[in-house]
């Protein structure tokens, strides 16, 4: 293999892409989502949003990334010639974009992870009050978010085993000890039952258009797909792996994740009853409260657990969002890794300001005229899922008209013998040819259209 990097193992690759998956998607928005969609009703969605869209999109990443073993402006130049190139660069920049905003919100994780485990919130009352005040505290979040950034550009420039490979083999496994010993204490809180109820009971009445798109873009989010980071982190796998199990096992992790914050997060929004707080807050109020209410002691320790799995999360997947601009770099412009991941740490940091500020400390930002007077961190994570959608149905378009199925499955015999002839062969076939590029292209438009106008627009 050239000397570009790679992942030392398979297991090496399926942690850091599973690793790149599970994060602050996982833990922070899918609970939150999930309660304003009804639940077990999103839950239901957001499943077979997966694996009918985004395990296909996930194994066409991989392979186009170990076919051509480049980033991913590369991989699409070399296999496609012509403008192919700039589905690769479409994709870096909403990568860019993503870790902007992305920064921010681990900032606040970040923040409350320290307060917490020192005991500064042992005084508060009002978790609410007190989240938005926090945010909002410029200089606070500032240095919090570039302390994150540093510790992501510091992992990034160590290369992929030193670093996204070393680090991954950490803090995933604790990743899931913490999150495992959470569940089982928010099991035990009163009324747990009735919170994990309202999670898995569907209500069926509940499933709406916005439902399908919630859970269409948190999928593709959740799972990293549609901007080449798969396509990336594919170009370091070796050639004798399995890269159709090895997708499987990344979705499955990535799912169980989410499906597990949900089981931690809501027999604690029960326990205190909490089911009218939504959205963004959900985590950094209601937990926070439940933690305050268990006392000093445990209320650190199991509080602090909390927000340092966030912090973890957050982190496996700040490095791959990294990776992905660095890697560009490195491959095109033959600019050497660490001034490369420290130039683009701190380009990505300042680009993040603006969202930093938009919470309610710069009137305009925080309430954009043009965007139903939302604030300017959710349009730029809107416009990110918007591009992962259509990054996505773009990417089927590129195999079927492009690089051609045949050429695909070629190379994803490679390392698994049985696979052509197979049930999912066909399966995979008929999703990337028909399924995903038709569906992913109406509902981009879908998603879209309701986030600029709103539902009531179509529907009247
Ligand atoms: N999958 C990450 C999460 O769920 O938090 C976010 C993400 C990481 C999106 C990397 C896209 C990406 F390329």
């Amino acid at each position: 293999m050239s000397n570009r990097g790679n992942f030392s193992s398979r297991l090496g690759f399926i942690l850091a892409a599973a690793g790149s998956a599970v994060g602050l998607g996982n833990i922070w928005r899918f609970p939150y989502l999930a309660g304003q969609n009804g639940g077990a009703a999103f839950l239901l969605i957001y499943l077979i949003c997966v694996f009918m869209l985004c395990f296909p999109v996930m194994i066409g990443e991989i392979a186009i990334g170990r076919k051509v073993q480049s980033d991913a402006y590369g991989s699409y130049q070399k296999l496609g010639g012509g403008k192919w190139g700039y589905l690769g660069l479409f994709g870096i920049l909403a990568g860019i974009f993503i870790l902007s905003f992305y920064n921010v919100v681990a900032g606040w994780a970040f923040g409350y992870f320290l307060e917490i485990s020192f005991g500064n919130l042992l005084d508060e009352k009002d978790f609410g009050a007190f989240f938005g005040s926090y945010i909002n505290n410029v200089w606070t979040i500032l240095s919090f978010s570039l302390g994150f950034m540093v510790i992501t550009a510091v992992i990034v420039s160590q290369g992929i085993q030193k670093g996204i490979e070393a680090a991954n083999k950490i803090m995933m496994p604790a990743l899931y000890l913490i999150l495992i010993g959470l569940i089982i204490y928010s099991l035990t809180l009163p009324n747990a039952m009735e919170g994990v109820k309202f999670y898995l009971v569907p209500n069926l009445s509940n499933i709406t258009l916005q439902t399908l798109f919630d859970g269409l873009r948190q999928a593709f989010f959740s799972l990293s797909l549609g901007m080449g980071c798969l396509i990336t982190y594919g170009s370091y796998v070796g050639k004798n792996q399995n890269i159709v199990s090895s997708a499987a096992i990344i979705t499955m992790a990535d799912t169980s994740v989410a499906f597990l914050a949900g089981l931690m997060v809501f027999p604690m929004v029960a326990a205190i009853n909490a089911y009218d707080v939504q959205g963004p807050s959900l985590v950094f109020v209601v937990l926070a409260q439940v933690f305050h209410n268990m006392g000093p002691m445990a209320g650190r320790i199991v509080g602090g657990s909390f927000f340092l799995l966030l912090c973890f999360a957050a982190l496996t997947s700040t490095i791959s969002l990294l990776e992905v601009p660095a890697a560009y770099l490195v491959d095109q412009k033959k600019l050497p890794r660490k001034p490369v991941v420290w130039g683009l740490a701190l380009l990505i940091f300042v680009l993040g300001l603006p969202c930093l500020v938009s919470q309610g400390k710069v009137e305009f930002l925080s309430h954009l005229f043009f965007y139903k007077d939302r604030d300017f961190l959710t349009f730029v994570s809107d416009m990110c899922d918007i591009s992962l959608t259509v990054g996505g149905c773009l990417m089927c378009i590129f195999i079927r008209y492009r690089w051609k199925i045949n050429n695909m499955n070629e190379e994803l015999a490679i390392g698994n013998p049985t696979y052509l002839g197979s049930m999912l062969q066909k399966y995979i076939n008929i999703t990337i040819l028909w399924v995903c590029p038709i569906l992913l292209g109406i509902l981009s438009i879908g998603v879209i259209i309701d986030k600029f106008f709103g539902l009531e627009w179509i529907f009247g």
